[in-house]
């Protein structure tokens, strides 16, 4: 071959990379904002709220925001502050300290499109925003923005069924309870949230523990398909063959690759079921945590069952409470023969739809109290968790002096049959390895009345895990996994998945989102590089 014609060959391939990888870029380095706004109707040099943005404060760039998403949609559909509708939507998240947060307006899309604008808005003037579906997450900024755009998905609230029923399209305005609801008529449900009021969107985004998991995995093992919004507005719909690095991020990987637009669940029947809560006293204690280990390890021959137990102080007395439901109206399943031979308190249980569960476990979870969730993971042991019920309880008076305290210990478990349901779809991002079951998952769950007291709380439950985790460090069972839905701001989640996992999120982020605008403009929840607040006492 001539030497020229080898250069032609060479070029010829070089243009040909160059088309190639063209193709598999997402968003191109020269994106421009404006221009994709105009896509969707915003002509930004025709607003003149934005003029005055460029490049000015935080506080600047929102009122143009704000302003420019008030003429766009209209006043019903963003809310401006200390409005009636403002203070609704601020006083109505599960715990105070998300109530505190104060956006400099609230935005409610209509439609998916409409989430592209506000993203995209957002990347034009700097404003940051978060979004809301349920409004549970339990620490300030989660899912409301302060000083910038919260994104409220309330009237994104569609449930569909495709044609054959097997999937059912969840838009993220919805709750548990209502898709629930909507399912009902048709005799049919979808993994999904224990308590009536949880949001569809974090739940799912973070992980799901449903009645159901046992039989099926998590809910966001349970996922069709996503309909998400990427950085630079453009939709698009992941599932295991289409986007599928997208779609395998998304099911654990939170807020950071978009925002859900529809959520599409694959539905399972739905026949009545038993649940209801069996309360022990503390000389029992021994046989109740017998019992956990047991039921857990039988969840392969029995995955109607499903189970959480509350170490709680009621009235000067240390309980457990164990919430014991079966997925099917059997009186006496064998599975928990080891719990109904421990004498009682009292006993709770009864047949009830799935509804009507989820009600009772919502009215036990009231809003507006100032909340922490806090997580830590080892391998099932039951010498261990029978140690840290005593240490719990041990340390309890500690904090027994703070207004309206209410701390509970709670233990559940990563089954085997849920990891390996976790490998179906391609596997997801939480990087729990199946062979190493079960996992013993315990959090704490507190709501206390006062703000002063929250460095009181905060210590004390740090404290606590900092020497459960050394215990079990030393008896070789812990495992460095954290539960997203069940974690605490200072708590590093994305790290806790393996460094693996947290490249390969690192990398499927790189791609849809290269300017890091779901990192950076929404810096509220756990990010792919950081706690969401470092520990500060
Ligand atoms: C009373 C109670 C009961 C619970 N029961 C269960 C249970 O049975 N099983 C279980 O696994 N967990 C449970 N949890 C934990 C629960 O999963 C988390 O609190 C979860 O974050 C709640 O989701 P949400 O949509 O209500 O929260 P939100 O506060 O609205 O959102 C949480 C995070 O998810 C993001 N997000 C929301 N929607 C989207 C979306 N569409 N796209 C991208 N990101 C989004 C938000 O921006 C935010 O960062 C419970 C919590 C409480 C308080
Ligand atoms: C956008 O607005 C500007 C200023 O009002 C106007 O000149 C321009 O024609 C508009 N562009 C489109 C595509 O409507
Ligand atoms: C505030 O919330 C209540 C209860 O959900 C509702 O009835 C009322 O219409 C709301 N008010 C406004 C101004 O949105
Ligand atoms: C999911 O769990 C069920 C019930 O325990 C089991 O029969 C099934 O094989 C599991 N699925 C996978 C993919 O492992």
């Amino acid at each position: 071959m001539s030497l020229l014609l080898q250069f032609a060959a060479y070029f010829a391939a070089c243009s040909l990379a160059l088309v190639q990888a063209d193709k598999s870029v997402f968003e191109p380095a020269d994106f421009d904002v404006a221009a994709a706004l105009g896509n969707y109707g915003v002509n930004t040099s025709a607003i003149a709220s934005l003029e005055i943005s460029k490049e000015q404060s935080t506080e600047s760039a929102c009122l143009a925001a704000c302003g420019t998403l008030t003429s766009v949609f209209g006043s019903h559909r963003v809310l401006a502050e200390n409005t009636p509708a403002y203070n609704n939507f601020t006083g109505s998240f599960w715990s105070a300290q998300q109530e505190e947060v104060k956006p400099r307006c609230v935005f409610k899309p209509a439609k998916n499109t409409d989430v592209s604008v506000i993203v995209l808005l957002s990347r034009l003037t700097g404003c940051p925003f978060a979004a809301r579906s349920g409004g549970h997450a339990a620490f300030a900024g989660a899912s409301s923005s302060p000083g910038g755009i919260t994104i409220w998905f309330k009237d994104l609230n569609e449930v569909t069924l495709n044609g054959d029923k097997s999937v059912a399209s969840v838009e993220p305005g919805n709750v548990w309870g209502q898709v629930y609801k909507a399912l009902e008529p048709y005799g049919l449900a979808t993994l999904g949230g224990r308590a009536s009021d949880i949001g569809v969107g974090g739940l799912t985004t973070g992980g799901g523990i449903s009645y159901y998991s046992n039989e099926y995995g998590w809910v966001l093992d349970n996922v069709e398909s996503f309909e998400v919004v990427t950085a630079s507005g453009q939709i698009v719909t992941a599932s295991e063959t289409k986007y599928s690095d997208l779609y395998w991020a998304l099911r654990g990987g939170g807020n950071n690759l978009g925002l859900v637009t529809k959520f599409n669940l694959y539905t399972i029947p739905s026949p009545m079921m038993r649940g209801g809560a069996r309360i022990f006293t503390q000389d029992h204690f021994s046989d109740v945590l017998g019992a956990f280990v047991k039921v857990v390890h039988d969840a392969p021959r029995d995955p109607y069952a499903q189970y959480y137990i509350a170490f709680v102080s009621a009235k000067g007395a240390n309980i457990a409470s164990a919430e014991l439901t079966y997925s099917k109206d059997v009186a006496d399943p064998a599975i928990f023969k080891p719990f109904r031979s421990i004498p009682a308190v009292s006993d709770t249980t009864s047949s009830k739809t799935l509804i009507e569960q989820c009600d009772e476990i919502n009215s036990l979870n009231p809003i507006g109290l100032r909340e922490v969730y806090w997580t830590v993971a080892v391998q099932l042991n039951e010498e261990f968790a029978n140690w840290a019920v005593d240490y719990f309880f041990s340390v309890l008076p500690q904090v027994s002096h703070v207004k309206g305290i209410n701390p509970a210990l709670i233990y559940q478990a990563v089954t085997e049959p849920m990891l390996k349901n976790m490998t179906k779809y391609g596997g997801n991002a939480l990087g729990l390895d199946p062979a190493k079951g079960p996992v013993h998952l315990m959090h704490i769950s507190c709501w206390w009345a006062d703000t002063f007291d929250d460095k009181t709380i905060y210590k004390f439950v740090n404290d606590f895990w900092d020497t459960v985790i050394a215990k079990a460090k030393d008896m070789g069972i812990y495992n460095r996994w954290i539960y997203m839905n069940y974690a605490s701001e200072f708590q590093d989640v994305i790290a806790s998945y393996g460094d693996e996992n947290k490249d390969r999120l690192q990398s499927v982020a790189g791609k849809y989102d290269p300017k890091a605008v779901y990192q950076t403009l929404q810096p509220g929840y756990f990010k792919l590089n950081r706690v969401p607040a470092v520990f500060p006492y």
